[in-house]
């Protein structure tokens, strides 16, 4: 018999143990407090079409996607759950309702799959989970919805948690998603080589986004145009003493909490010469009037999508000539970059659209070893001194969505309608970089939009938020009169 992963521990070290009398005493005199009117998600009918494509592809074969369990952050305080993308882009449960432990079951029937999602459900009040479980006891943790509601809400059969063991006994042709929860992967047999497949074909479900997924983006882009309206609005704070690129960072995550559930990635907040280091999350840099900040963030939503966003924008809401002019070069890139997505354009098109704008703008400040026309041959690449990442990804419940597609189709394919990516060029020059004068040395510029193919070109889901440089300017003036 396989030795399955012990789940939560039920109690941790400093709690002080309850006696027998107190334990009854806690069990007793509870009113019924079921929640009347539970009504089924939006997301329910969009859910069952998923479901059911990815049956389609597996008849006859067990499906089971786990949302994944707790990771401990420090001793006995664990992150924040969020649940692996496939689970909910299968059930379509969202953040809020989200339980750690659960697991979908795609068991396979006469007419296809039969969906049942087994959950750890709230805890009733006659048992010691309730007041003495800290990871699941509504003492500790806050109400869940019980099994009946979860049914009402999202339209999938429930089974509680711990009958997944037993489900496991009938070990019929079983494919798991891996490496999210240990107990499933020591319930089911492996299968390499065709779990790695069901991956791949998720990720390819995902590449094309439903309605409901769309207006979910369009949600995540929204709340996140408000939040870098905020982050403007701390920036005299910001510059008004110590470490301010914390107080725009900090300025974003109200946001993103108040009116989403989390941030999609961690903020980048780089002022001035940080923003030439890609990853610059650290933010605890100063931020000065007369530099550019270059903020990447996005806000994601209850649903668990997310907008990915980036505007570089000069602190005293001036650009200098400098900045102007590398600014504007990758706002041209950026635009050039986007007029190439359309349905059928090969996945790099766009990318190389952008760098084609940005190395003949090398060419003409003069920093290029070679002619724009010889640096874009894929041997050369010289202008990539100044750019080295790639100008966009696919966007959806994750940032970086869809990344276990096959290269077939994705980074070897054609857009689609429906597809929504970032287009996001950027021109870095480092401090020490001796190819540039002096006053522009630190500059970096990255344009991020998010962008949905549609069937005759793409529409920009982000354009409410200013880009154009005069638009930037007269951005943060309106915000800062
Ligand atoms: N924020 C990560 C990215 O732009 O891809
Ligand atoms: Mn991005
Ligand atoms: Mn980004």
């Amino acid at each position: 018999m396989t030795k399955i992963p012990h789940r939560a521990p039920a109690t941790q070290g400093h709690d002080i143990p309850k006696g027998e009398a107190l334990a009854e005493f806690m069990a007793k005199n509870w009113a019924d407090s079921a929640l009347d009117n539970v009504k089924a998600a939006e997301v329910v009918k969009y859910a069952a079409v998923r479901r059911s494509k990815i049956g389609a592809l597996y008849p006859g074969v067990r499906l089971v996607f786990p949302a994944g369990t707790f990771k401990v952050r420090s001793n006995d305080t664990d992150y924040k759950f969020r649940a692996h993308s496939a689970f909910a882009y299968l059930t379509g449960i969202v953040a809020s309702d989200c339980v750690p432990d659960s697991v979908l079951v795609l068991e396979p029937s006469r007419k296809g799959h039969d969906a049942y999602l087994y959950i750890h459900p709230r805890s009733p009040r006659n048992t010691s989970e309730f007041h003495s479980d800290r990871r699941h006891g509504e003492f500790w943790v806050g109400r869940r919805l019980s099994a009946e509601e979860t049914e009402g809400r999202y339209g999938i059969t429930v089974r509680h948690i711990d009958t997944l063991q037993e489900l496991a006994q009938n070990q019929i042709g079983t494919l798991a998603i891996r490496g999210v929860d240990p107990v499933v992967d020591s319930l089911f047999e492996k299968h390499k080589k065709r779990e790695a497949r069901l991956t791949e074909e998720i990720a390819e479900l995902r590449l094309i986004k439903d309605k409901y997924e769309i207006a979910e983006l369009q949600k995540a882009i929204d709340i996140t145009a408000r939040g870098f309206n905020d982050m403007i609005r701390a920036f005299p704070a910001a510059a008004s003493g110590k470490r301010g690129e914390r107080i725009v960072e900090a300025a974003f995550y109200g946001r993103a909490r108040l009116e989403g559930n989390e941030l999609g990635y961690d903020t980048i907040a780089a002022a001035g010469a940080h923003a030439c280091v890609l990853h610059w999350i650290k933010n605890d840099g100063d931020v000065r009037p007369g530099e550019l900040i270059l903020i990447d963030a996005g806000v994601e939503v209850e649903s668990m999508y997310t907008a990915d966003i980036t505007r570089t924008i000069p602190i005293n809401g001036k650009f200098s000539p400098e900045q102007l002019k590398i600014y504007t070069l990758v706002y041209e890139a950026q635009r050039a970059g986007i007029e190439a997505v359309k349905p059928g354009a090969h996945w790099n098109a766009f990318h190389f659209a952008a760098m084609e704008v940005i190395a003949k703008g090398l060419e003409k400040i003069g920093v290029l070893p070679v002619s724009a026309q010889e640096s874009l041959a894929p041997d050369a690449g010289f202008h990539r001194r100044w750019t080295v990442h790639s100008t966009g990804h696919m966007l959806g419940l994750d940032v970086h969505d869809c990344a276990q597609a096959r290269r077939e189709s994705y980074y070897d394919g054609e857009l689609k309608e429906g597809m929504v990516l970032t287009v996001e060029p950027g021109i870095y020059i480092q401090p020490d970089d001796l190819m540039f004068p002096p006053e522009y040395r630190g500059i970096g510029v990255r344009i991020e939009d998010d962008v949905l193919v549609t069937k005759s070109g793409s529409k920009v889901l982000s354009k409410a938020i200013p880009s154009h440089p005069h638009e930037v300017e007269v951005w943060v003036e309106n915000l800062l009169r």
